[in-house]
C-alpha cells in the first residue's frame, strides 16, 4: 500500500486559504494544544488496564471518573427536572424531558474562554423495551411508544467544572430534549418531491422527529449534526400488507414483517401500507443549533439517505465544507459530500442553507492503494440511464442505489470517520462483517481483505494534493483488528506491543492527534469466540506516530463504548457507556449488569450513561 504523503501545501496563496480555514476551526474547537499543561506528558505514558469481565468502569492507576448523565436523569429544562424512578414508571411526558436511552455520539462545545462551562450534546440511539417500562416490553401499548418515541434523539445539557468535576447544571436555558416527535424541517434537493410527501405533510418539508440516532459531526459554524442510522426497524406492517417491495424498499430494509418494534400498530405514520413514503424521511443527517433550544432541527437532504454513521465535517483547501459519513450496513458504501460554496465568518446564521447546495461523491477502493470519489449527481452519465434515479431527489433518496450503478465499494459496515488535526489523514472504522466471503455475498477485496471479517479494521486515507475536495486519494489499512491469538484471525496490528481490541465503532481524535477507539463487540459475543480474550468493550488510545495501542477504559458487562470527545484543553475525556446489562440485540439484558447505580447483578435496573475521566493530577488525557 501506497502511504500517505507529508503534508506540504505548494503556493503561498494556499496556505493563506488554509490558514484562514484553521482559524475557523480554532475558533470552535479551541487551540490545538491548548494551555502548557496540555502539551506536557508522554503520548500513552498511562499505565494500560487489563481486559475486564468485570461489572464496572475502570480506568489507568491515576486516573479517576464520574458518571455525570443518566438514562432517566434530567435534562434540566425550566421547571421539568422530574427525577428517574428505578422502577421505570416515568411517564412518556417526563420521559422528553430526561435523558433519553443509548447515549451514542456527542460533542463538547465550549461556553465561554475559559473552559469550565459547556454544553454536551449526545445522541440517544435506540431503547431496550425491556428496561424503558415498569413491565417490561410486552404488551405493546400506545402509551410505551410514546415513551420509546421519547427516549431517542438528542441531548443537550449544560454542565459545569468544579474542584469536585464536572456537574450538570439544573435548570439551564440552554437544555433541550429532542426526541422522536420533534418538529423538524427538511431542506435540500429532496425538500418537498413526491417521494418526501405524506398525506400528513403533503408539503415533504416538515417531519416529526429524529430516529436512530448513532454517530455525529461538527460543523466549521459550530452546528451539531446527528446522524439517523437504523431508522429502518421502526417501520413495518403485517406481512400480508400491500405496501412497497420495490428495489429501494429492500435494499432500504424497509419491508413489512422486518420492522425491530411494532410501533406502526400503534402510530399510523410507522405503517409502511398507510404511509409508504414516511421512510423516505429518516436516514438523512439533521443540523442541530445547540445554542438556541428554540431552534428547529434540519434534515439536510443533499448528504444522501442511508444508515448514516458520521457527518465528520473538515474544510477544503479553499474553504468549503466537506463531510465524510459511513453507511454502517454489510456491503455498504463511504460518502463524502463537498459544499458548493465557502464557509462564511458569522456562524450558523451566516451558513444556513451550506449543507444544502454541493455534491454527494462514494467511494471507490482500488487495490493498488488509490481510491476514487465518484459523483452521485445527475450529471453522472452512468446515472442518467437509471429508471429509478432520475433526478436529484431520487438519488439523494436511493443513496445506496446510486452508489452500487456508480461502482463504489461495499465496505464491511463503515462507522466513524475522524480525520487527525495535524496530517489531515481520515480515518473510518469498519466493524465487522461476518457475512464477507461467505456464499453468495461478496468475496474479499483489498479495502475488506477479510473474509468472514469478526475483528473488524480501521483504513485511512489522504486526499489527493491534501485537499478534502479532491476526487482522488491514497489509503492503507491502519489496523486489521482482532485477537492475533485466535487461528487464522490475520491481525495486523501497527506495532507489535499494541493491545488488541474487536469491532472498531467510535473514532475521535483529540486536539493532539491521539486516536481513541471505541469498541463494539456484540452483546451475545462478548468474552466469547473469536473475542474469547478480548474482555468486554473497550475504550483505546492510539498514536497513528508511533502505531502504539492501549487499552484505556473497560466498560461494565454488555455494553458498547461510544461517543468519546476529550476537551480541547484535554483535561477532560467525556465517553458514553451505552446499553450496560444488554444480552442481545434485541436488548433484553440485565441479569449480568446493575451499572452504574447498583451492588451487584439484579440489584438496580442498568443505564447507559455519559461518563467523565480526567487525570487526578489534572494532566492531559492519554499521556
Ligand atoms: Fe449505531 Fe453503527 O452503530
Ligand atoms: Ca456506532
Ligand atoms: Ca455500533
Amino acid at each position: 500500500m501506497k502511504r500517505p504523503l507529508p503534508f506540504a501545501p505548494a503556493l503561498a496563496e494556499r496556505r493563506l486559504v488554509l490558514k484562514s480555514a484553521a482559524a475557523a476551526v480554532t475558533a470552535l474547537l479551541g487551540p490545538a494544544t491548548g494551555t502548557s499543561r496540555a502539551a506536557t506528558g508522554t503520548a500513552l505514558g498511562f499505565t494500560a488496564v487489563p481486559a475486564s469481565l468485570q461489572d464496572a468502569v475502570r480506568v489507568p492507576p491515576g486516573y479517576e471518573f464520574q458518571v455525570l448523565y443518566r438514562w432517566g436523569d434530567p435534562t434540566g429544562i425550566a421547571t421539568q427536572l422530574p427525577p428517574f424512578k428505578p422502577d421505570a414508571s416515568n411517564t412518556a411526558e417526563e420521559q422528553a424531558v430526561q435523558a433519553g436511552m443509548h447515549h451514542d455520539g456527542m460533542h463538547f462545545f465550549p461556553l465561554g474562554n475559559d473552559g469550565r462551562r459547556a454544553l454536551l450534546v449526545l445522541n440517544h440511539e435506540y431503547t431496550d423495551e425491556h428496561q424503558l417500562h415498569s413491565d417490561g416490553a410486552k404488551p405493546s401499548t400506545r402509551d410505551k411508544v410514546l415513551k420509546s418515541l421519547h427516549a431517542v434523539g438528542v441531548s443537550v445539557i449544560e454542565i459545569e467544572r468544579h474542584s469536585a468535576g464536572w456537574q450538570q447544571v439544573l435548570p439551564s436555558r440552554y437544555a433541550r430534549r429532542i426526541h422522536g416527535r420533534t418538529p423538524m424541517a427538511i431542506s435540500g434537493p429532496a425538500a418537498g418531491h413526491a417521494l418526501m410527501q405524506t398525506e400528513a405533510d403533503p408539503s415533504g418539508r416538515l417531519v416529526l422527529g429524529t430516529l436512530a440516532n448513532c454517530a455525529m459531526g461538527v460543523t466549521p459554524w459550530g452546528t451539531y449534526l446527528t446522524c439517523e442510522e437504523n431508522f429502518h426497524g421502526y417501520f413495518g406492517a403485517d406481512k400480508t400488507a400491500v405496501a412497497p417491495t420495490d428495489a429501494a424498499a429492500r435494499r432500504y430494509a424497509t419491508l413489512p414483517g422486518g420492522q425491530w418494534v411494532d410501533w406502526y400498530r400503534f402510530d399510523e405514520r410507522f405503517d409502511l401500507s398507510k404511509n409508504p413514503h414516511e421512510p423516505n424521511r429518516f436516514g438523512w443527517v439533521v443540523e442541530i443549533d445547540p445554542m438556541d433550544p428554540t431552534s428547529t432541527p434540519v434534515k439536510r437532504t443533499a448528504l444522501g439517505r442511508k444508515c448514516t454513521e458520521s457527518a465528520t465535517c473538515t474544510l477544503t483547501t479553499d474553504g468549503r465544507v466537506a463531510v465524510y459519513m459511513g453507511d454502517d450496513a454489510r456491503f455498504e458504501f463511504i460518502y463524502k459530500f463537498v459544499s458548493r460554496d465557502r464557509v462564511r465568518p458569522g456562524g450558523y446564521a451566516a451558513n444556513r442553507d451550506l449543507l444544502d447546495h454541493g455534491t454527494l461523491y462514494a467511494a471507490r477502493f482500488d487495490a493498488d492503494g488509490r481510491g476514487r470519489w465518484l459523483p452521485l449527481s445527475p450529471d453522472n452519465p452512468v446515472l442518467k440511464t437509471e429508471n429509478n434515479l432520475a433526478g436529484p431527489a431520487e438519488l439523494l433518496v436511493r443513496a445506496r442505489l446510486a452508489g452500487s450503478a456508480v461502482g463504489a465499494t461495499p465496505m464491511d459496515r463503515p462507522e466513524w470517520v475522524a480525520i487527525h488535526p495535524r496530517t489531515g489523514e481520515v480515518f473510518v472504522s469498519l466493524t465487522n462483517n461476518a457475512q464477507r466471503g461467505t456464499p453468495g455475498r461478496p468475496d474479499v477485496d483489498a479495502a475488506n481483505p477479510r473474509a468472514a471479517n469478526l475483528g473488524g479494521h480501521i483504513i485511512r486515507w489522504t486526499e489527493s494534493g491534501h485537499d478534502a475536495a479532491a476526487t482522488t486519494f491514497q489509503w492503507d489499512q491502519f489496523v486489521l483488528a482482532g485477537d492475533p491469538a485466535v487461528p487464522g484471525a490475520a491481525t495486523r496490528y501497527p506495532s507489535s506491543t499494541a493491545d488488541p481490541f474487536g469491532a472498531p465503532d467510535g473514532l475521535h481524535f483529540d486536539s493532539a492527534g491521539l486516536l481513541w477507539i471505541q469498541t463494539d463487540m456484540s452483546g451475545q459475543a462478548i468474552g466469547k469466540g473469536a473475542y474469547a480474550n478480548l474482555g468486554n468493550n473497550a475504550l483505546l488510545c492510539a498514536d497513528p506516530s508511533t502505531g502504539a495501542i492501549k487499552r484505556f477504559l473497560t466498560g461494565p458487562n454488555g455494553c458498547e463504548i461510544t461517543g468519546c470527545v476529550v476537551t480541547p484543553d484535554r483535561s477532560t475525556l467525556f465517553v458514553n457507556i451505552q446499553h450496560p446489562g444488554e444480552t442481545s440485540d434485541a436488548g433484553g439484558g440485565s441479569a449480568n449488569s446493575a451499572w452504574p447505580d447498583g451492588t451487584g447483578p439484579g440489584s438496580a435496573r442498568p443505564r447507559s450513561a455519559t461518563v467523565a475521566v480526567r487525570r487526578r493530577d489534572g494532566g492531559p488525557v492519554g499521556t
